[in-house]
C-alpha cells in the first residue's frame, strides 16, 4: 500500500497539499493517507474532516514522515521533513528550485525524489495540474479585494442627490492569470480597468474582459512570448520605451496592480520612484511580484509602504490569504499530478520517467540535482 503523507506548514504558510476530498480520492484508489494533526486547520480542514474522508490522523510529524512514501507539501520541505523521511521517498511541493541551493542538494543527498510543482510545463494534459494558474488566480483577485479595502475612496462610479462619486481608474501590469483575474474582479467592483503586457496574446484577453490595453506594441513585442508561454526579458530599448508610456499612464490612475514575472529571473522593475510621485496621494499600489524583488522600486516585501501618501502594498502570501480555496486547488493539482502514478492497490508509485510533465517537473533523483534548468552553467 502507498503512503500518502502531509505534515503541517511553516508558521507564515497557511495552506496545505491535500483536502478531506482529496484524500478520499487517494484512499479510495487504495493509499493510505496520513496527516499531521491540525495540518489543515488555517484552511478550515479539521481532522475529523480527514478522518471522516478515510485518512489516518497522527499527532507527531516524525510519525507522519516515517510513513510516507509521498509526502506532499505547499513549501519546499524544511530540515526535519528532509531528515524524517526514508531514502527513495517521493516530494511533490511548490520547491522553489533555482532559491536556497544548499537546501536542494540536502534533499537530493537524502535520496529523495522531489517533483517541484511550479515548474510544470504548459501542455493541456498538464493544465490540471497547474499550480501556478489555481494560486495566482485566487492571488489576482485577493490583491484588488485588498486594494479596494485599503482605498479611501469607492469602486464604482455613483450618481446620487448629494453628488457624483467618480469611478476609481485601476491599472493591471502584468495580464498573464493572476492579472486578468485582477482585471475581472476590477471591472465587477465597477473601476475603470486597464492593462499592460509584453505578450501580444494578452491584448486580445484584455479587451474581452473590457480592460483597455495600453502597451508599446512594436517588433520586439510581436516576439515576446516564449513557445511556453512565458514572458522574455526585454531588450533596454523597449524597456525605456515602456517606462515612458507607463509614466505619463500612471499619473492618473488611483489603484495599480502589479504582477509581472519573467520565470527564473527577477521581477522587471516597472515603477519607478517618480512615477510613484506622480501618483495623487491616497492612491495604492499592490506589488505582486514582491516575493520576486518587485514591479515597483518602493516596495518592501511583506509590508505596506506610505510614500507621500501613495501606499505600497507588498503582500507576502496572496493565495494563503484565500487558504480555503487556494488549499483545495493546490489539494486537487496535486491529486491531479498523482493519480496518472498509482495503480490501484499498488504497493509504489508507477512513474514513467520519459514523460513530459515527469522531465519536467523532477528536481532531484538518486542523490543528485537532475533537472536541466539545475545544471551549473558552462
Ligand atoms: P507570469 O506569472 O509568468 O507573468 C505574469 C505576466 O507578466 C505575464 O502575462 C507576462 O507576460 C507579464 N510580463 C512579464 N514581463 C513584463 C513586462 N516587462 N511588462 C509587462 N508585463 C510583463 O505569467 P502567467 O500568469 O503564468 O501566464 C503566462 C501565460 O501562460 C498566459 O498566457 C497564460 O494564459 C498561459 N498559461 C497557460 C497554461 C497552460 O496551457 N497549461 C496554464 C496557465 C497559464
Amino acid at each position: 500500500m502507498i503512503t500518502i503523507a502531509v505534515t503541517a506548514e511553516a508558521s507564515d504558510e497557511p495552506r496545505i497539499g491535500i483536502s478531506p476530498e482529496t484524500a478520499k480520492k487517494l484512499v479510495q484508489k487504495g493509499c493510505r493517507v496520513a496527516v499531521q494533526s491540525g495540518a489543515g486547520n488555517r484552511s478550515r480542514f479539521s481532522d475529523a474532516d480527514f478522518t471522516a474522508s478515510g485518512a489516518t490522523v497522527m499527532e507527531s510529524a516524525a510519525d507522519v514522515l516515517a510513513a510516507a512514501d509521498v509526502l506532499l507539501k505547499v513549501r519546499r520541505p524544511d530540515a526535519a521533513d528532509v531528515a524524517g523521511l526514508k531514502r527513495g521517498a517521493v516530494v511533490a511541493a511548490m520547491l522553489e528550485p533555482f532559491g536556497d541551493r544548499a537546501g536542494l542538494d540536502a534533499m537530493a543527498g537524502a535520496g529523495l525524489t522531489s517533483f517541484a510543482m511550479e515548474m510544470m510545463p504548459r501542455i493541456s494534459r498538464a493544465q490540471s495540474m497547474d499550480v501556478l494558474s489555481s494560486q495566482s488566480n485566487l492571488a489576482g483577485y485577493k490583491a484588488v479585494v485588498d486594494a479596494a479595502a485599503m482605498f479611501q475612496r469607492a469602486l464604482p462610479m455613483m450618481m446620487t442627490a448629494a453628488g457624483t462619486v467618480p469611478a476609481a481608474r485601476i491599472f493591471v501590469m502584468g495580464a498573464g492569470v493572476a492579472g486578468l483575474q485582477a482585471i475581472a474582479t476590477a471591472r465587477r467592483l465597477g473601476g475603470v480597468v486597464s492593462a499592460t503586457d509584453v505578450r501580444p496574446a494578452s491584448k486580445e484577453q484584455v479587451a474581452s474582459l473590457g480592460a483597455k490595453f495600453v502597451a508599446v506594441e512594436d517588433e520586439e513585442f510581436k516576439q515576446a512570448e516564449t513557445t511556453a508561454g512565458y514572458a522574455k526579458p526585454m531588450s533596454a530599448e523597449y524597456q525605456a520605451k515602456q517606462a515612458e508610456l507607463v509614466a505619463k499612464h500612471i499619473a492618473g490612475q488611483d489603484i495599480v496592480i502589479t504582477t509581472a514575472l519573467i520565470p527564473g529571473r527577477p521581477a522587471p522593475k516597472l515603477i519607478t520612484r517618480a512615477m510613484v510621485e506622480s501618483m495623487k496621494p491616497g492612491s495604492i499600489i499592490v506589488d505582486m511580484a514582491v516575493e520576486r524583488g518587485g514591479n515597483c522600486e518602493l516596495s518592501k516585501f511583506g509590508e505596506t509602504v506610505d510614500h507621500n501618501g501613495v501606499r505600497i502594498h507588498g503582500p507576502a502570501n496572496l493565495a494563503g490569504e484565500v487558504s480555503v480555496n487556494a488549499s483545495s486547488l493546490y489539494a486537487k493539482n496535486l491529486l491531479n499530478f498523482l493519480d496518472p502514478l498509482i495503480e490501484k492497490g499498488a504497493e509504489a508509485l508507477k512513474i514513467n520517467w520519459d514523460d513530459e510533465i515527469i522531465k519536467g517537473t523532477l528536481v532531484t533523483h538518486d542523490g543528485k540535482i537532475v533537472h536541466p534548468a539545475l545544471q551549473p552553467k558552462g
